[in-house]
């Protein structure tokens, strides 16, 4: 067990330095079904391994990513342990070159075959908004590194009507997220989605956490947090700072973590700007939408507590709904529930700030997108309109629901 945990840390330290190559790497899925189990996983994540998404509860998966020196080591370990793993990804790099990220030939022109970069996805906002008398770019602040925070405002109304929020890739290893999102703003400005804005003032913030994204394409696939400078390690992770039950279960208080919550709540400017803005909007807002990806679920708040919220039964329902409207798309199955029965807990995410400040907003979800786990954040980009459309089916289901 040592070794195993010294050799962890090593491989640790070598990640943080040059652009990382995924070659050989393979994700494994574990499911713990003890105790003992459980310690382990929450051990390899203190030491430096990198979870996708977790550690998991008893009978819960988690996806853990291996170096190539590392596989023999950490499989004994588990293996020695019983618990149940299987390779779900065999080389990462492999997934990664599949992805296909495209630069737009001329400012704004993105499309939803391909990734694109920060910059090309700002441009597009401001080639929106310009072409729109409706749609307004917001700057609402400068990330730590100091790149504009920007979303789209657009409204018929004079910003009088309910409104909609949608906050996407504020984990930024989450591509998916920002992708289905500036599809969803077209279909707003010009397609199937324009008769909502009789109906809905909408504010979408695509790239929540533009430092990260920008990291994810330069340095490290796999980056998930901010890039905010913590003694020797960088970043806290965006959606465990919000200032709402922040670090009472589920967040990491040590700055090398990918769940570490902050230095304090709203020590990340990603989070604390956008709660700012939020502010001036949240009492007219009738639905905010996290997005997230992957693992195809419908997520309600609370993550800090098990305890269920008061309108549980409803928001099942309707999530329900959503998730058979989305099935009829394109055969796609998402599982709703609490974010505490179907993941983890997880402590000062967005969704539990708005609901704990805004208890009248009438729907609250955070979305988790494809897949379930063979490409997981790496979905090959020929899946972002399939992605887009079944998940606008969806988001019609929640539109529905909240205009009266
Ligand atoms: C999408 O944009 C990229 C970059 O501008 C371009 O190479 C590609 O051909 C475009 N795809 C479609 C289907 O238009
Ligand atoms: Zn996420």
């Amino acid at each position: 067990m040592k070794s195993f945990v010294i050799l962890c840390f090593l491989a640790f330290v070598a990640l943080s330095t040059a652009k990382v190559n995924y070659r050989g790497y393979k994700v494994y899925r574990f499911t713990p079904n003890t105790e003992e189990h459980v310690k382990l996983l929450a051990l390899l994540e203190s030491v430096g391994v990198k979870f996708w998404d977790g550690p998991s509860g008893i009978g819960r998966h988690s996806d853990v990513l291996f170096a190539p020196h590392q596989q023999t080591d950490l499989l004994e370990g588990a293996m020695t342990s019983g618990m149940e793993y299987e390779e779900y990804i065999s080389d990462v790099q492999s997934v990664m070159e599949n992805e296909r990220v495209a630069q737009a030939i001329t400012p704004g022109d993105i499309n939803w075959t391909n990734y694109f970069r920060l910059a090309d996805i700002y441009d597009f906002l401001d080639k929106k908004a310009a072409a729109s008398p409706y749609a307004t770019v917001v700057t609402y602040g400068k990330s730590s590194e100091g790149r504009d925070l920007k979303l789209i405002k657009i409204s018929k109304s004079g910003e009088t009507r309910p409104a909609i929020f949608i906050e996407a890739n504020i984990h930024a290893r989450e591509w998916i997220t920002n992708a289905v999102t500036t599809y969803i703003i077209n279909q707003l400005l010009t397609g199937t989605l324009q008769s909502r804005l009789d109906q809905f003032d909408f504010y979408i913030v695509p790239v929540a956490n533009p430092d990260g994204y920008e990291y994810t394409h330069t340095t490290d696939r796999a980056w998930r947090k901010t890039r905010s400078q913590v003694g020797s390690c960088r970043g806290a992770d965006p959606n465990r700072n919000w200032d709402y039950q922040w670090m009472t279960g589920g967040s990491s208080n040590q700055p090398c973590s990918d769940t570490y919550a902050g230095s304090k709540a709203f020590s990340e400017p990603e989070a604390r700007l956008l709660a700012d803005y939020y502010k001036n909007i949240g009492s007219r807002v009738r639905l905010y939408f996290a997005v997230h990806s992957y693992s195809q679920l419908f997520l309600l708040p609370f993550g800090y507590t098990a305890a269920r919220i008061p309108d549980y039964t409803r928001y099942m329902q309707v999530a329900n709904q959503a998730a058979a409207a989305l099935r009829a798309v394109n055969g796609i199955s998402f599982t709703s529930g609490n974010i505490v029965d179907l993941l983890y807990p997880a402590s000062g995410g967005s969704v539990d700030w708005v609901l704990g400040k805004y208890p009248s907003t009438r729907l609250v979800y955070a979305a988790e997108l494809r897949d379930t786990g063979r490409y997981g954040f790496n979905l090959p980009a020929n899946q972002i309109i399939p992605s887009a459309l079944e998940l606008i089916a969806a988001l019609n289901v929640f539109l529905d629901h909240v205009r009266t």
